[in-house]
């Protein structure tokens, strides 16, 4: 017993510290929510929705081709996760795309996050129930 707690509390530890940076990069960095959350009334984040897909609230001024008026639930209970998989959201976040090897409409960034950056936002995300 002593053995096997010496030996798990690493990993539960490794694992807590991806989801800390993952939400860390999902909130501080990419601002993810800002488009990937619903506003209630008020002007604030729906906290009850997160990142389960939204309407913008802004447009271009000009027109730009293939603009997207709409960002999609990103959580796993998204159709996103069912049709590429957690290897494809994986590579997405690497290389801005998509299993087809296709960049998102705009105004989707194109981040590029390194392996581990990609990893933490995924548990992150996964922990979004
Ligand atoms: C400026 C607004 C904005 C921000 C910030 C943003 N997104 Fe998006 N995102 C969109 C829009 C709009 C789409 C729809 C584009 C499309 O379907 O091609 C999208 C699509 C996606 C897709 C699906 C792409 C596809 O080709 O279908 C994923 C995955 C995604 N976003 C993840 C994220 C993550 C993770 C973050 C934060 C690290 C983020 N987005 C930040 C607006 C945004």
């Amino acid at each position: 017993m002593f053995i096997l707690l010496f030996a798990v509390a690493p990993l539960v530890h490794a694992q807590d510290a991806k989801l800390d940076r993952g939400k860390y990069l999902v909130e501080n960095v990419g601002l993810c929510g800002d488009c990937h959350t619903p506003m209630l009334p008020t002007g604030q984040p729906d906290g009850s929705h997160v990142l389960r897909g939204a309407a913008l609230g802004f447009q271009p001024i000009h027109p730009i081709p293939k603009w997207n008026a709409a960002a999609p639930d990103i959580t796993p209970q998204g159709a996103l996760w069912k049709k590429w998989g957690e290897i494809g959201l994986l590579k997405f976040l690497q290389t801005a795309q998509d299993p087809h090897g296709h960049p998102a409409d705009p105004p989707m960034p194109a981040y590029k996050f390194n392996v581990q950056d990609a990893e933490a936002i995924l548990v992150y995300l996964k922990a979004l129930r």
